[in-house]
Parts: C-alpha cells; sequence; structure tokens
C-alpha cells in the first residue's frame, strides 16, 4: 500500500530564551539574550500507510502539535525531510491545503462571529467545492454530526462540544483524503466523544481516510487506533501495534477492594507480605488496589486473605489499564 505520509530525520529546534536576573541583568537582556536550542522534535522517522489510523500520543511538551504543525505545513522543519500526500507541506503550501483536514482542539478555526454556515460557505469556495459535492457530502457529515440546529448560530455562542463537531465538519468540507486531529476531543462529554469516534470509523471505512490523532484520552486511541506512534521529549519510543504494546508492557491484574470500616494500608500490607503484590491507596475513602501477576492462584490468595480478616463492600478485578502502561513506560524511560 503507498505511503500517505513520510518523515525522515525530522527536527525542529526552538530557542528558549532566558532572562539574567537584575537591573543589570535586564539591560544586558536588551542588548544579547542568553537562549538555549531545545530540540522539540528530535530527528523522527515514521511514515503512514492510505487508511491508516495513527494514535500520536506522548506527555505534555513532548513534541506532538510541533510535529502535526510541521506536517500540515504551518511550520518549517530545522531539519530533515517530509513528504505528506506526494509533497513537501511547506514548499507546496496552497496545492497541499487542499487535499488534508486539520483540527485543533486548542484553537478554532472558524469565524468568531460569523454563523457556522458562514463559515463552511467560505470554506467551500477556499476549497473550491462543487455544490453537488457539498451537498452530498455535507448533508451526511452534517447529520451524522448533528450539528443542522447549531448551523445559524454565532461559533462564539456555541458550547465547546458543538463547536467541535462543528469543527471537525468544517475540517471535512473538502472531503480530504488526510486528516490532522490534534486534541480533538478535549474537554467534551462522553457522548460527544463517542459520536465523533463512530463518524471518524465511518468516514475512514468509507473513504479510507487517514487520520493521524493526538490524544491524552487514551480510549481515543483504544477505540480508534490499531498503530501507536509513542513520543517521548521529542523523540519517538515505539510506534506499532498497541495489541504490543499492551501484551508487554501489561502489568497483570488489579483487585480494586473497598472497605466497610476504616483500614489501615500497613496492615493490608502486612496481612499480604509473603505474596507478590503492590497496593496502592486510591483517593477516595477506603478503596485499596492490589496490582498482582495474572495467575488464578495469586489471585484468589490475596483474595482469601483480605476477605478473611475485613468486611468488604465492593471487590473489582481490572486488567491494567492502557493509561497505566503507558504512565509505566515513561516512567521506565524506555520501551
Ligand atoms: N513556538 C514555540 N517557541 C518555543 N518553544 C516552543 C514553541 N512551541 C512549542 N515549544 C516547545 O516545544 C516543546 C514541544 O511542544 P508541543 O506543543 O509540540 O508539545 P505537545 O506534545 O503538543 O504537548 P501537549 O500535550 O501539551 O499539547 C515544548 O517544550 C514547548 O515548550
Ligand atoms: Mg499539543
Amino acid at each position: 500500500m503507498e505511503n500517505v505520509m513520510e518523515v525522515k530525520d525530522l527536527r525542529k529546534e526552538f530557542k528558549a530564551y532566558s532572562s539574567r536576573t537584575g537591573l543589570k541583568g535586564a539591560f544586558r537582556d536588551l542588548l544579547t539574550r542568553n537562549y538555549k536550542v531545545i530540540p522539540a522534535v528530535n530527528d523522527i522517522n515514521f511514515s503512514v500507510r492510505k487508511g491508516e489510523m495513527v494514535g500520536y500520543i506522548g506527555e505534555n511538551g513532548a513534541g506532538k502539535s510541533t510535529t502535526i504543525k510541521m506536517l500540515t505545513g504551518i511550520l518549517t522543519p530545522t531539519s530533515g525531510s517530509i513528504i505528506v500526500n506526494g509533497m513537501n507541506p511547506h514548499k507546496e503550501r496552497e496545492k497541499f491545503v487542499q487535499t488534508i483536514g486539520v483540527v485543533f482542539g486548542q484553537r478554532s478555526q472558524l469565524w468568531w462571529d460569523i454563523a457556522v454556515q458562514e463559515s463552511f460557505r467560505l470554506l467551500k469556495k477556499v476549497y473550491k467545492v462543487s455544490d453537488a459535492d457539498y451537498n452530498n457530502h455535507m448533508g451526511h457529515v452534517i447529520r451524522t454530526l448533528d450539528i443542522e440546529p447549531l448551523l445559524d448560530k454565532p461559533v462564539r455562542k456555541l458550547s465547546l462540544g458543538q463547536r467541535m463537531r462543528c469543527e471537525l465538519a468544517a475540517a471535512l468540507i473538502h472531503n480530504p483524503p488526510l486528516l490532522f486531529l490534534d486534541e480533538p476531543t478535549i474537554g467534551l462529554d462522553v457522548l460527544v466523544k463517542l459520536k465523533i469516534r463512530d463518524f471518524l470509523k465511518e468516514i475512514n471505512e468509507k473513504y479510507q481516510t487517514t487520520i493521524l490523532l493526538t490524544t491524552h484520552d487514551l480510549s481515543d486511541i483504544e477505540a480508534l487506533c490499531e498503530r501507536v506512534i509513542l513520543l517521548d521529549e521529542g523523540s519517538v519510543i515505539y510506534d506499532g501495534a498497541l495489541k504490543n504494546l499492551q501484551e508487554k508492557w501489561s502489568e497483570g491484574k488489579e483487585l480494586k477492594f473497598q472497605f466497610l470500616e476504616k483500614v489501615d494500608i500497613t496492615a493490608v500490607k502486612v496481612l499480604t507480605s509473603e505474596l507478590p503484590v503492590k497496593w496502592e491507596l486510591e483517593e477516595k475513602e477506603q478503596v485499596f488496589t492490589a496490582t498482582v501477576e495474572d495467575s488464578g492462584e495469586l489471585i484468589s490468595q490475596v483474595i482469601a486473605k483480605v476477605v478473611a480478616a475485613y468486611k468488604i463492600k465492593d471487590i473489582k478485578i481490572n486488567e491494567t489499564s492502557t493509561e497505566e502502561i503507558i504512565r509505566n513506560i515513561y516512567e521506565k524511560g524506555a520501551v
């Protein structure tokens, strides 16, 4: 299958200026400023095939948005090369933007004071979409994202979730084969999130739309992306199947006990001291979590010991979540 994106040794450095202290320092800062060069994106390589939905994840400041800005031609790389949809995003900007859709959850691309449908109309002109194509494609988008009642409202009067659905629709006016979504579900309620997920799945199936998705909500990734690229301080530390990551890094099962009466965690630790268990106290009252290897015998032993000693209100057994797996990876530093 063809690659729609090829990134080679891509690097972006920013200058971080530091201020000197005191009045003397301030005067010196006027003349020459001290700065450090920080590589926000540090020589990364990856490629994406047509129709893939890739999760691009990492902690705050890892370099995700910077990468997306370079991939969409908003920022110029310090070095390295990018080919997206067969073009250099920065150099062939005008032709290039016709072939992509972008949503930055952190900032609006719609015109704040005019009605949503006027924004759509302007974008339709910008992208030179024919009436027939627009009606055909956008009719469906508008229905699926349920934004019909919002079309005559100015963007500034929309709630966050309403606005995000309109942003997504706006990014799709020219039905681009490639979508960049930088935190598209930030701050949305569960229902809107599910709607957006379903919609993304649908266009991916229907048009083979390629999607690069950044989010801090790993359930978005679990729902949509088979493949993840994990970024840490500007470097790619994992690129592959989400499933492999989960298998390799899963730390077994979590047993969540909620006690009826006040229980001391040290006592619980002593109780199970002969077993390989890691205990954690949750912020909520009287909920203790034991992490154990995924073995039926061990799980039974832990439960038996605890239940014999204390009255239990509730007990839950969970797989370790993807969130924890990722947190683990960051804490240990490598994959
Ligand atoms: N215009 C800029 N000037 C200087 N430094 C910048 C600029 N933009 C980003 N940075 C720095 O580059 C690094 C990567 O930022 P980036 O916005 O790409 O992170 P991110 O992975 O998107 O994080 P988040 O999850 O918080 O959105 C950060 O250390 C940030 O401070
Ligand atoms: Mg970002």
